[in-house]
């Protein structure tokens, strides 16, 4: 049985994170879990959970009180903490075999370092702590001889295509990309689109944060720095493409020019359950469907364009300025991502508040986590204050 410590449950990710425990409470259980606000659905998933949790967070100290009335009253005995650092500590305190951070945004950093501390497996689905953080959080999986294993689909089939091959015999990795819902628009057609238009994803469905990041492309960027750093490759070895499908979830091309591509439903709990499983594959749970060849027909290929979708480019230049400039291209669009969704700017503005912060960024090279978490405050308030403002 592995025991698993999970935040952010009541998410995209941590919901479906339960379907799988619950499809193999012979394998798994839930030690820990973690939520913000909606306290209703973590009820839901204590009651539905074979294995009751013993430690829980939520964001707020007034749910917290509540949830602990709760608990009397279904006579269920959990330990209830609240904010950031409950999150930290209820993984300090359960047992845990795995950690699964499915909280958005670089907020996620401390209860990782937390579970790599104790040396527990990092079911990562939360690229930005990589992409905000990557050199120190790999250095601690380093020094505390842990692992991580990619949870989000197109690292996970990076992850899967490397089983079994060598590093040095890698040439490229292939990363793939949907193009978003804006994939034919023009630039100009862009400018006026709308909150609604660009959380329509066309093949995936996932949190709100992580559909529109893939409508600007910046969810690719942030992809695209996190395979640098998790498979060691040099950026200009990893190749963009565009896959309207979303069935070829990414690969790895080798020195003999093979490559070998991963492929599947666009179901997250596929990846999930590799991460937790790993190295066995387990039965697949009912919310996955039959995966039929014949009936997807056709896979097309296409190639990027940084013209129109600036994001990708300045994920690019982020790497190519090292240090800090990484955890401000991830900040910045966390920013810049939200005020969208508030409808306080246009879509075409996203990009450039990342690149205004970006040049306006005096990079730290070789930073630590404190100079790192710096410069992401700075680069959310930079974005804050230029949204006050208007981009001059
Ligand atoms: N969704 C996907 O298919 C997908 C795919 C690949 C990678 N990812 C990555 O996985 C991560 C999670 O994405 P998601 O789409 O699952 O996000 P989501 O649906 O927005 O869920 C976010 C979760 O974090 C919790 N949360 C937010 N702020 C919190 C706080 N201050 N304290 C405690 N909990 C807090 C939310 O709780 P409440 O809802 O209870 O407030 C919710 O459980 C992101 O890093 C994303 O990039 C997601």
């Amino acid at each position: 049985m592995k025991n698993i410590i999970l935040i952010g449950s009541t998410g995209s990710i941590g919901t479906q994170t339960v379907d799988i425990v619950n499809g193999h409470s012979d394998l798994f259980q839930i030690t820990a879990l973690g939520a913000g606000k909606n306290v209703e659905l973590m009820k839901q998933q204590i009651l539905s959970l074979k294995h009751k949790p013993k430690f829980l967070s939520v964001e707020l100290e007034e749910d917290k009180k509540k949830l602990e009335v709760w608990l009397g009253e279904k006579g269920l005995d959990a330990k209830v903490y609240f904010g950031l650092d409950g999150l930290t500590k209820i993984v300090e305190q359960a047992d845990g075999d795995i950690f699964l951070g499915a909280l958005l945004g670089a907020k996620c950093i401390h209860p990782t370092l937390a579970a790599i501390k104790k040396k527990m497996r990092i079911a990562l689905a939360n690229k930005e702590i990589i992409v905000a953080a990557g050199p120190v959080v790999l250095k601690e999986v380093e020094k505390y001889q842990t692992e991580v294993l990619p949870v989000d689909s197109e690292p996970s089939a990076i992850f899967q295509c490397l089983q079994g091959n060598k590093q040095k015999q890698i040439k490229e990795l292939i990363l793939t990309c949907s193009g978003g819902p804006f994939r034919t628009f023009t630039k100009e057609e862009m400018k006026n689109v709308t909150v609604e238009q660009a959380l329509k994803h066309p093949t995936w469905n996932m949190g709100k944060m992580i559909t529109l990041d893939s409508a600007t492309l910046v969810n690719k960027g942030r992809e695209l720095i996190e395979a640098v750093r998790l498979f060691s490759m040099r950026p200009e070895q990893v190749k963009i493409v565009i896959h309207p499908q979303s069935i070829v979830h990414s690969g790895v091309k080798y020195t003999d020019e093979s490559e070998i591509l991963q492929v599947g439903p666009h179901n997250m709990r596929i990846p999930i359950q590799y991460a937790l499983s790993y190295p066995e594959r387990i039965e697949k749970v009912p919310e996955v469907d039959y995966f039929d060849l014949v009936k997807i027909g056709r896979f097309d290929f296409e190639q990027p364009d940084m013209e129109r979708f600036p994001a990708l480019r300045l994920a690019y230049k982020s790497l190519d300025m090292d240090g800090t400039a990484t955890a401000v291209f991830n900040a910045a669009a966390e920013t810049a991502t939200a005020a969208f969704l508030e409808k306080q700017i246009k879509f075409m503005m996203m990009p450039e508040f990342i690149e205004a912060a970006l040049d306006a960024h005096r990079t730290v090279k070789n930073p630590s986590l404190d100079q790192i978490l710096q410069a992401d405050k700075w680069a959310r308030d930079f974005v804050d204050e230029k949204i006050k403002g208007g981009l001059e």
